[in-house]
């Protein structure tokens, strides 16, 4: 029985820009080998990162490119905590990577209610009145991992001027925010900031390829020297061969053409897993459904996900147990199903393998 994967936030083989790719790959190495074969840059290749500026808006000289966003964040939690120790705010639910990241490097984690309008600012603000301002807020504003939902424009502010008011850096983690299938985009916290503190966060992992292992982030004057200098410590520079590639793909205009390719092809396995949900689970399962990104987060009444999951693996049908997604463990009777990496034909198997489990 072939397994039928809602647990690995990827894209599946066919949605991959193999040719485009490919072709990407030759042409970076015709125009600039050496660039793509020595050491470089700490801050990252400077093609990719003069695209990165123009795309995002922002001074190519504080983009920081690396291998992935995860490593971008690792080095900052570096920087910030390390040896210091120190804060940190995070939305509950939240990416489990985060989570580890921030303990791995010494941080304190509080962990604030994710409403449906986003965290859930009031506590965050209790919190800094009674003494606990964090050093750092992260914050995933779109196609929220693993709970699918977007911050409001509202909450957004807030978090901003909380963030000029009493000096934290707000990491803006914004993987998912050009994956969306319906509705309308919310301004980037980035683009509300006046007063520089907000750290944005982008990946090529979901709208290229996981395993061109490239990220950025727009990184404020005062964060700039400090990351630099942590990165050629930590690899001397990042992977200048892939990033090249990447580079080229995006000149060439691959890139839009990929997520206009990627988009309605996400939107059919979400609309194909929504459709299984009813059709198996029924009102079993409370969810809503999300309009873009990779993730579906749901309860399900009075079943714990954490003893479903080692059935569910036997079964062929993994997905992620809701409590890895909390600070505290708790969540116990939510999952996570990812169904970028589902093809629309498998959806309804694979629901069905989960539904009769319970
Ligand atoms: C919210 C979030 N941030 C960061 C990452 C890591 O991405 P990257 O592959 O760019 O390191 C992921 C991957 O799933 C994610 O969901």
């Amino acid at each position: 029985m072939a397994t039928i994967s809602f647990a690995r936030g990827v894209p599946s083989a066919d949605l991959l820009p193999v040719a485009e790719l490919q072709a990407a790959i030759a042409r970076a190495m015709e125009q600039d080998a050496t660039g793509m074969l020595l050491y470089g840059d700490p801050m990252g290749y400077p093609p990719l990162r003069e695209w990165v500026g123009q795309r995002w808006g922002h001074d190519p000289a504080g983009v920081f490119v690396t291998n992935g966003s995860l490593q971008a964040f690792a080095l900052l939690a570096e920087m910030l905590f390390s040896g210091s120790g120190g804060r940190a705010a995070v939305e509950a639910p939240t990416y489990d990577r985060t989570i580890l990241t921030l303990k791995r490097f010494g941080a304190t984690v509080d962990a604030y209610p994710l409403t449906e309008e986003g965290i859930d600012v009031d506590a965050l603000e209790a919190a800094i009145a009674a003494g606990r301002t964090p050093g750092l807020v992260y914050i995933i504003p779109n196609f929220q991992n693993p709970a699918g939902n977007v911050t409001s424009l509202a909450v957004r502010q807030r978090l901003v001027d909380l963030a000029a008011e009493h000096g934290f850096w707000l990491f803006e983690d914004d993987p998912y925010g050009d994956l969306r299938f319906a509705g309308e985009d919310v301004p980037r916290m980035y683009d509300l900031d006046t007063a520089g503190r907000v750290i944005y966060s982008t990946s090529f992992t979901k709208t290229v390829a996981p395993g061109v292992r490239a990220g950025a982030l727009l990184l404020p004057e005062e964060l700039r020297k400090g990351m630099a200098y942590i990165a050629n410590q930590t690899y001397i520079g990042a992977v200048h061969f892939a990033h090249a590639a990447v580079a080229e793909y995006c000149a060439a205009g691959d890139f839009d053409r990929g997520l206009a390719r990627v988009r309605p092809q996400l939107e059919e396995r979400k609309d194909a897993l929504v459709a299984a949900l009813v059709q198996h689970l029924g009102g079993r399962f409370e969810f809503r459904a999300p309009e873009g990104g990779y993730f579906l987060w749901g309860r399900l009444d009075g079943v714990d996900t954490d003893a479903l999951l080692p059935r569910a693996t036997e079964a062929g049908v993994p997905f992620v147990k809701g409590s890895d997604f909390f600070v505290d463990g708790s969540g116990t009777d939510h999952l996570r199903l990812a169904f970028s990496a589902v093809k629309p034909g498998e959806m309804d198997e694979g629901v069905a393998r989960l539904a009769a489990l319970l």
